[in-house]
């Protein structure tokens, strides 16, 4: 992979050859993982996700005709947009991002001035380790800093939803763009999504280190159930209100779970709860054996997870349940799921250092007999959040 400095030497090229002037700043925004924690970040969760440092990277510049000018090296579509053409459009494209932050600034009555903009990244694109959030995160830091910093990142994170939720149309948790825009290094955080309060575990894994196993199999958010499944969550909550106080499913322990689960009569529904309410007690259970160092304990977690999702909530799908049942299989990998909102994407896998390379390959050899794709493996780092650089 290249290096930060490659990547940077690409794209101020490549802005110069654009728009025919230097970029003036350079930023990075990292993607992210989540180690457990599946699909309740809607439901009123909490969630471990971790920043790593593969992401976007971009270089900007200003323009005095109030102008977006913007660029992508992994993508053809560029564009150039005014504050009036800011609406989403499927023409626009990965620029749908972008021009929703700078939308959302401005319906909270800030005038974003002109720019142009390059962006690179480096994370395999529909891999589930959000690199929407990752341009989001990009472009929100970029432009607080122009105006003067009036936002927090916790707020630009919130705005990120938004564009993800109103200017998208894709109704996610606040996870991912909270995740980058808090990233820490070395740790992971355990966010609480019914009120934003955080804190870091340390990411201390010894002889161990987090595989991230990319299926290879492309998703797309847009034409998955994702939208589905939250309002199926919705409608459980709703069955449940008429009878016992609740604001989130993630509020019940599964034992006040299994008192009321009779009341949620819809088959498909009940199983839907009960993977939030056991995933939830799956991240307790998590922190507390990251905080006492115990991996194997960790281990046998994500794959309860993965089971959960599979079974119950139903997000993985052929490719990724393959992929996991083959990391599983391997000496020294002690614990493998799916990561982001599943149906392709990618999958981690907790492997002690001196079996990784026998264990790629297995797993390699595996997945291609069993799917007949070529799984692809990512060994990166941790990292903190968006920055210039
Ligand atoms: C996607 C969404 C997140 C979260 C995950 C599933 O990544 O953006 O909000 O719901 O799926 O945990």
């Amino acid at each position: 992979m290249e290096n930060n400095n490659e990547i940077f030497e690409k794209l101020y090229i490549a802005h110069q050859e654009k728009f025919g002037h230097k970029s003036e700043k350079k930023y990075f925004s990292p993607s992210r993982i989540n180690i457990i924690g599946e699909h309740i970040d809607y439901n009123g969760g909490k969630v471990m996700p971790c920043a790593i440092d593969i992401g976007t990277y971009g270089v900007v510049s200003c323009r005095e005709d109030g102008v977006y000018g913007m660029q992508s090296l992994n993508m053809d579509r560029t564009g150039q947009y005014q504050s009036h053409q800011l609406d989403f459009a499927k023409s626009k494209n990965w620029m749908n991002y972008p021009l929703g932050m700078i939308r959302c600034f401005k319906e909270k009555g800030y005038t974003v001035p002109g720019f142009n903009m390059t962006i690179y990244g480096n994370i395999p694109s529909g891999a589930g380790l959000s690199s929407s959030a990752s341009v989001e995160m990009l472009v929100g830091k970029i432009i607080n800093d122009m105006l003067g910093e009036p936002f927090t990142m916790e707020e630009i994170a919130l705005m990120g939803q938004w564009v993800e939720n109103q200017h998208i149309g894709l109704m996610t948790g606040i996870m991912d763009q909270f995740a980058i825009a808090k990233g820490k290094k070395d740790h992971a955080m355990i966010l609480n999504t019914s009120n934003l309060e955080h804190k870091y575990v340390s990411l201390e894994l010894g002889e161990y280190t987090l595989l991230i196993m990319n299926t290879n199999k492309p998703r797309s958010l847009q034409e998955s159930k994702y939208n589905e499944r939250r309002s199926q969550c919705e409608k459980a909550l709703e069955v449940l209100k008429k009878s016992i106080q609740i604001e989130h499913l993630c509020e019940m322990t599964v034992a006040q779970w299994q008192e009321v689960q009779h009341l949620v009569s819809d088959e498909v529904l009940n199983r839907r709860v009960k993977h939030c309410v056991t995933e939830q007690a799956r991240v307790e259970a998590a922190s507390e054996a990251m905080e006492k160092g115990d991996l194997e304990e960790l281990g046998k977690l994500l794959i309860q997870s993965h089971e959960s999702l599979k079974e119950d909530y139903e997000v993985t799908g052929v490719h990724l349940d393959s992929l996991v049942k083959a990391a599983v299989a391997q000496a020294g990998v002690i614990g493998a799921r799916m990561t982001g909102a599943g149906f392709g994407g990618c999958a981690i896998a907790l492997v002690a250092k001196a079996n990784i390379r026998e264990a790629m390959d297995a797993i390699k050899i595996e997945y291609l007999k069993d799917t007949g794709l070529e799984a692809e493996f990512f060994m990166v780092g941790t990292s903190d959040g968006p920055r210039e650089e």
